[in-house]
């Protein structure tokens, strides 16, 4: 497995270009099985996560060529239902397939993506409003098989139990070919699912509410031809941005919306960042500032998000005095915390908050990855700790991160990928 050899101690400096966003371009991936036509997509990060979304379209009878560092066109109509268990395995998202099958071909059999790391991942949300559209499900031998009466789903008032972002997804994409209106209530309203929207609309799509908690979806019979760009990777910037805070360094963001990171913003200015925005990047400068501490509570968007929980944690180790971070999304995202504390951060978890007290300096050690943004975490810890830091199964962040050693290099950091 690679590990990343990161020297530390250097303030970050430079300027960075944002990728496309992953959690963007997974759903919209999947969303051209709801079409037969040609899809032109730009701006798709080079990611394992998105190489997986690509094998999957394949396997059920889509084609696609890449006709650019980030440009891919995908054609052909689906020919087969199935997302297998060895694919799915590897890629949760594999569950956004559900939706767009069962509306497109009228039947679908998607293997249960197993919880991972950070909680048990359930996809009853995205079952029950499929089923209130008309889908009936067997959930045998590990697969959710979905099939309708007559190929068709129809529209339907689904209240969200709970806000759910892929969830939201599948029954946006799936309410695009439905027979009829389809309203979402307590829809998720980060902006990645304002992305997938205005990618399905560029498809024909007739779709309104989307980044508000109620989207209205009047169903369409065909989706056609269009040629897209994803939109930039906040947790990416969020995640750049903080370690150029932690190190004490400045960096510009480019090709970001800041819009899509205001509820970070806010978090990054009260821990004492100077922070500038224009139309499509950030300058942070940290260079002779004080970290100060500043309390976190994850939220649905707009609240502060849980993805860059972590990031947020290495500021608060290193602040001027103590804080809480809540998570409320996810039942088992602190499993950076330990090895945080191997690095000598003063933190101790409180049920669902870790109650954190500033240290000055971190140490390097030897740390391991368990998931895509606790692998962040300890990546912007190893870049302002004292010495040497290895990370271990960083396999976790080439998911999420396109080419990171190539940008943390363009900022001063001195990073290896030692493959083993
Ligand atoms: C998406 O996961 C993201 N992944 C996650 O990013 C992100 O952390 C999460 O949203 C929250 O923002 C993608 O978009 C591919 P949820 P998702 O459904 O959709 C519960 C990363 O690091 N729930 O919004 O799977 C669930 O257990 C990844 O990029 C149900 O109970 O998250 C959780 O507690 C990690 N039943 C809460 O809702 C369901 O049917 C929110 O989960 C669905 C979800």
């Amino acid at each position: 497995m690679d590990k990343f050899e990161i020297v530390g101690g250097k303030a970050l400096q430079g300027e960075v270009n944002i990728s496309g966003a992953k959690n963007a371009a997974l759903p919209i991936i999947l969303a051209t099985l709801l079409t037969s036509e040609t899809v032109i997509l730009h701006n798709v990060p080079d990611l394992r996560d998105v190489k997986t979304c690509f094998k999957l379209l394949t396997m059920m009878g889509k084609s696609y060529e890449q006709i650019g560092d980030n440009s891919f066109k995908i054609s052909n109509a689906v020919t087969s239902n199935i997302a297998p268990y060895e694919l799915v395995k590897t890629m949760r998202a594999s569950i956004l397939a559900l939706g767009p099958l069962t509306a497109y071909l009228g039947a679908a059999e998607v293997s249960l993506p197993g919880g991972c790391a950070i909680g048990a991942r359930p996809v009853d949300l995205h079952v029950k409003g499929l089923q209130e559209m008309g889908a009936q499900f067997e959930l045998t031998d590990g697969y959710i098989r979905s099939s309708t009466h007559d190929g068709r789903l129809h529209g339907a008032t689904i209240m969200m139990d709970k806000v759910s972002v892929t969830g939201t997804e599948n029954l946006m994409m799936a309410a695009s070919l439905a027979q009829g209106t389809t309203i979402i209530e307590n829809a998720a309203r980060e902006p990645e699912i304002v992305d997938l929207a205005l990618f399905l609309k560029a498809m024909g799509a007739n779709i309104k509410g989307e980044g508000s908690d109620t989207i209205t979806i009047e169903g369409v019979e065909k989706l056609h031809e269009c040629e897209y760009s994803i939109v930039s990777d906040r947790i990416e910037a969020g995640t750049y941005l903080i370690a150029a805070m932690a190190s004490h360094g400045e960096v510009v963001c480019h090709n970001i919306l800041p819009s899509t990171l205001d509820p970070v913003l806010v978090k990054l200015k009260k821990a004492n960042a100077l922070v500038e925005v224009k139309d499509n990047s950030i300058y942070l400068d940290m260079r002779n500032r004080d970290i100060l501490p500043v309390d976190i509570i994850t939220a649905p968007h707009p609240g502060f998000p849980t993805d860059m929980q972590a990031q947020f944690m290495v500021l608060n180790a290193l602040a001027k005095g103590s804080s809480s971070i809540t998570e409320t999304i996810f039942e088992n995202r602190f499993m950076h915390v330990p090895e945080l504390i191997r690095m000598g951060a003063n933190l101790s978890i409180q049920g669902n908050s870790v109650h954190c007290i500033g240290v000055d300096t971190l140490k390097g050690a030897q740390v391991m990855a368990t998931d895509l943004r606790a692998s962040a975490s300890l990546v912007i810890a190893g870049l302002v700790a004292q010495g040497t830091t290895v990370v271990d199964r960083i396999y976790h962040m080439d998911r999420g991160y396109e080419h990171i050693e190539r940008k943390i290099r363009a900022l001063g950091g001195t990073i290896e990928r030692i493959s083993s």
